[in-house]
């Protein structure tokens, strides 16, 4: 049975294609290779210098990823001059396309100035007001470089607060490589993520959009339930939303036990609309963690909470005993980070209607376009700019966690994306979901369509 795989690892497929659709495959291959020779080469270097030629696990895919040599705006060129339609951009992160006119400006200004100083900074308190306008749980900011870290901090604050251990996931959640959250994330969900994890008998695990099965499991460790962690769309997991009712009855009950719900946004964060997803669902998280599209493209985690579950992070006020110890690390805060977070947030308020009106329609056109392109064979899951095609499987036939998007044909879905880098110039990580940015038109998505309508022909073969 194909198995969902972050490493991305995709050509032990030759067990599970026919024939002619190997040849298809193989044919791909030699396309591949013959566009991306000066690829080829320098990713050999890479494999030198690098674990897997990688910084990224997930950047890795079969026979080798082509090196990128620059970016603009939908296109990703790589150093054989092939240009790509990216619907990777960038981790998802950006939503204008790549080096947007609108952050650039700003970033280059910055950078003439100072770049890092690792003191209070005025780029700082600019970007907070404008993240706590938008984002109301915000009523405290910390600052981190990463997503992970901003999900390792949420979770250490959850148990200091409560003084309770343990937190509850849901199967296929990924929130970053943080040791805490290192469980449940690939199918099958009980075997562990990794060695040299030591203790993760704290973490939790739930079935996704399953209310009876979630209660249950939480009803067992009431009494020492720090807190729920929970994506309003499962992004690495599938591209699946949560439905409102699974949210908000996972919230009541977590209230009811004075345990912390804890939103990761740092998908869904300014992706669906100008702010947060939260409020679109009537859920009042404590703490939200954002990333990705709030930097503008720069390295970035932000930790947003109600002032009374933030203060225990406060030094200036609580000794060790009874505060959660939160960094926030040398390059927290940074002003290339403030500025472009800043310029990226400016722009999309201003412009919230056309942008994510744009994008939306675009995501409806891929999807429904998509749908009739495999005829039957995919299921296409997604909300506004996202969208994530399931290769039917395993006698699934409709997706609604990250098990059933695993018992799909994850492989076929690698094979269909990187055919398209070989023959379409189309780019998906191989087996991530799909991005539209406000850089993508009609005609691109046109251009998809026809793509997945060939690939989907090759299949009836
Ligand atoms: C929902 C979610 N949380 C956390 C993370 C980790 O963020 P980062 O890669 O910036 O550490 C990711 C990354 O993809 C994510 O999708």
């Amino acid at each position: 049975m194909p198995k969902s795989d972050f490493s991305g690892n995709f050509f032990s497929i030759t067990k599970y294609y026919s024939k002619d659709q190997l040849l298809a495959l193989s044919s791909a291959v030699e396309i591949y290779k013959k566009k991306t020779k000066r690829s080829s080469v320098l990713f050999e270097k890479s494999k030198k210098l690098h674990v897997n030629g990688v910084s990224h696990n997930i950047r890795f895919f079969d026979p080798y990823p082509f090196v990128t040599k620059s970016a603009k705006g939908k296109i990703l060129v790589d150093i054989d001059g092939n240009r790509y339609t990216d619907y990777w951009m960038g981790h998802w992160s950006l939503i204008l396309g790549h080096a947007a006119p609108q952050v650039s400006g700003p970033v280059r200004k910055q950078v003439s100035s100072c770049w890092m100083h690792g003191t209070v900074n005025e780029n700082t308190i600019n970007f907070s007001e404008i993240i706590q306008k938008a984002v109301p749980v915000a009523e405290k900011i910390r600052y981190v470089s990463s997503g992970t870290e901003a999900t390792m901090y949420a979770v250490r604050i959850a148990r200091a607060h409560t003084r309770k251990k343990i937190i509850a996931k849901i199967d296929g959640g990924w929130h970053g490589y943080t040791t805490d959250l290192l469980k449940s994330v690939n199918y099958p969900f009980e075997k562990p993520e990794s060695a040299g994890l030591i203790d993760d008998s704290h973490i939790i695990s739930l079935p996704f959009n399953d209310i009876t099965a979630s209660i249950q499991i939480l009803q067992r460790v009431r009494d020492n339930l720090a807190g729920v962690i929970i994506e309003p769309v499962l992004g690495g997991g599938g591209c699946i939303p949560a439905t409102k009712e699974y949210m908000i009855e996972i919230q009541q009950f977590v209230h009811s036990i004075n345990s912390l719900f804890i939103l990761d946004e740092i998908v869904t964060g300014f992706r669906f609309r100008y702010g947060c997803l939260y409020p679109t669902m009537n859920l009042d998280p404590d703490i939200v963690t954002l990333g990705k599209i709030v930097g503008g493209g720069f390295p970035i985690g932000v930790i947003c909470g109600k002032d009374e579950i933030m203060r225990i992070i406060d030094t200036s006020t609580r000794g060790r005993d009874d505060r959660s110890y939160v960094g926030g690390g040398t390059f927290s805060a940074n002003p290339m980070t403030m500025t472009s977070g800043r310029a990226m947030l400016e722009h999309l308020k201003k412009h919230s209607v056309s942008v994510y009106k744009k994008i939306g329609a675009l995501g409806e056109k891929a999807r429904k376009g998509l749908v009739k392109s495999f005829d039957g064979k995919a299921v296409v899951t997604g909300i506004g700019s996202l969208f994530m095609p399931h290769f039917l499987a395993n006698g699934i036939t409709e997706v609604k966690n990250a098990s059933d998007a695993s018992m799909c044909d994850t492989k076929l879905l690698q094979r269909y994306h990187f055919e398209m880098i070989a023959k379409d110039s189309i780019f998906f990580l191989p087996g991530k979901l799909g991005a539209i940015s406000y850089v993508h038109t009609d005609s691109d998505i046109k251009d998809l369509i026809e793509a997945s309508s060939r690939f989907a022909g090759q299949l009836n073969q």
